[in-house]
């Protein structure tokens, strides 16, 4: 190192997104405070004090903006706006205002791929027809004729990329680019003003207090010029591999430059986390010094139970950090994906491993996203065929419904599970399975044992061996398996986290352990299917 690196290191104070915690809200399945059947700013507000006392140092909250939710609100018509479904600008002032007396941050989603097809830009741009400069904002292009679109992209959700902007019209041939549904039109990078309106949406949000923006799917915003063919059959964004047709363009770095000169003009800085859903060492340059300052480990979040596979990652990851000083950002759930006590074997064996997978990941060295429902330990809900809504699913993908049922508050089933706060009891939006309230909040709470104890016990630990420098942003993160599946993460000198991935119990490397998924059936023991934080000794 350096001495001008080692000077840094020393006067430069942890930022708080290093170690923060952020809890991720999925405001539709949250809690809906107008008994409507769909969650909402209300219902958020009023169960804040209830995400406060979980420990985590801020939200996360899912797109709740005025749309037409043909991608439950990824398909953005105002930037600048509160979809009434959701509440009121008010309303969402007064959720800021108590998050932040509560000492939680707020970080919302900005969405700058795409837009909805009901966007008044885009809708400008269908109405000045071809060649147009409206047009220029999106991706409008000619076919070669018929009904063959103009290369061979195919959506992230199924089927092609492309639909006609006018199906019946003999004048205006044009097709427009929609790497997900067609009511969600790519934006067009390439044109300047494109930067600049999302500029003055990122102000809009920063001006009001908005802590930082997760930014969704950041890697694919500059598609390569004259739109070439892609190589590879199927979804064209997705799958953790550079596509070096339709994502991961150099230019898109150019974009999070600006936007972290614009967050730093801000005090406190405001936070950009990116949804880069490429290989680490991809992924890692978009948090280089001058870009994001986060980008989610996607690479570890499709991990199933599988030590070596854990052990690899965490060492590209590790290799991605020392190359661009990019510590990861860990996440095991979000809306997307099967929830881990599912796709980790379902049941007790899923409950255990989840609870051992979530003990891990907040004891890894970087900042950590905890999905909703994650911490009560909800499996994936098997949503009937009739009640799926998801657009994925619709356009032949598959469905993302099940991991976002509203959550249980209390075991009795009256106004669904305590989801809806007022006496009125709207069918919420998706159903709610049976055995539901067995997961339920008011239960969890009066059980030791629970998954919401430990996270609770977790985050609380982690923050003191924050304040104490057990933990620091400096910590790596060095793998390895040892015999009988023993998954080790060496954090530093001091700290190293184990998960028992194997089927015996493992005997753990020596040091105190300070927390387990489980209890300890034998001292220096782990069973199989637990997790614990080791402080060396
Ligand atoms: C991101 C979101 C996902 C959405 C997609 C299109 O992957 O997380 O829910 O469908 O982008 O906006």
């Amino acid at each position: 190192m350096s001495p001008a690196v080692a000077e840094e290191t020393v006067l430069t104070p942890a930022a708080w997104w290093e170690s923060a915690v952020i809890y991720q809200v999925y405001p539709r399945s949250f809690a809906d405070g107008d008994g409507d059947g769909v969650g909402d700013l209300a219902g958020l507000t009023a169960r804040l004090p209830y995400i406060a006392a979980l420990g985590v140092d801020g939200i996360w909250m899912t797109p709740f903006q005025p749309s037409p939710q043909v991608d439950q609100g990824y398909d953005v018509s105002d930037y600048c706006g509160v979809d009434p479904l959701f509440g009121t600008m008010e309303q969402f002032d007064a959720l800021l205002e108590l998050a932040h007396s509560l000492g939680l941050r707020v970080l919302l989603d900005v969405v700058p791929n795409h837009c909805s097809s009901e966007h008044p830009l885009f809708q400008a741009a269908l109405a000045a027809g071809p060649g147009s400069p409206e047009r220029e904002m999106f991706h409008f292009v000619h076919g070669p004729g018929g009904d063959t679109p103009p290369n061979n992209w195919q959506s992230v959700f199924g089927g092609r990329a492309w639909s006609r902007s006018n199906p019946s019209s003999e004048t205006d041939l044009d097709w427009y680019l929609h790497l997900f549904s067609a009511g969600q039109p790519d934006w067009n990078w390439r044109n300047p003003a494109v930067g600049d309106y999302f500029d003055g949406v990122l102000r809009f949000w920063f001006d009001k207090g908005v802590d930082g923006l997760r930014i969704d799917v950041a890697h694919a915003l500059f598609k390569a010029e004259g739109l070439p063919d892609s190589p590879y059959e199927g979804g064209v964004v997705d799958g953790l591999r550079s596509n070096p047709q339709v994502s991961d363009q150099e230019e898109v770095h150019e974009v999070y430059r600006r936007w972290r000169t614009l967050a730093e003009q801000y005090e406190p800085h405001r936070l950009l986390v990116g949804e880069v859903n490429l290989e680490p060492a991809r992924a890692a340059r978009y948090t280089r010094r001058d870009e994001m300052q986060q980008a989610f480990a996607f690479a570890f979040v499709k991990l199933g139970w599988d030590p070596e596979a854990w052990a690899a990652v965490g060492n590209e990851l590790e290799a991605a950090r020392q190359l661009h000083g990019a510590t990861p950002t860990w996440a095991l759930e979000n809306h997307d994906i099967v929830r881990s006590v599912t796709r980790f074997g379902g049941g007790e064996l899923g409950t255990l491993r989840a609870r051992a997978a979530l003990v891990a990941l907040l004891g890894l060295p970087g900042p950590a996203y905890l999905y909703q429902g994650q911490e009560l330990g909800l499996p994936e809900a098997d949503v009937p065929l009739a009640a799926r809504v998801d657009p994925m699913w619709a356009r032949g993908g598959v469905c993302r419904d099940g991991a976002r049922i509203p959550l249980p508050w209390t075991e009795d089933p009256a106004l669904s599970h305590g989801f809806s706060l007022t006496e009125a009891n709207g069918e919420p939006w998706l159903p709610v399975p049976a055995g539901w309230g067995g997961h339920a909040v008011e239960l969890q709470e009066q059980d030791p044992g629970s998954s919401l104890a430990l996270v609770r016990a977790a985050l609380d630990l982690r923050r003191k061996l924050w304040g104490d420098g057990v933990f620091t942003a400096d910590d790596g993160g060095i793998w390895r398996v040892e015999d009988g599946g023993l998954l080790v993460c060496e954090r530093s000198e001091n700290f190293l986290v184990a998960v028992a991935m194997g089927t015996d119990p493992v005997k753990l490397p020596p040091g105190t352990v300070l927390l387990s998924a489980a209890p300890l059936a034998e001292d220096g023991w782990l069973q199989p299917n637990n997790a614990a934080w080791v402080l060396r000794g």
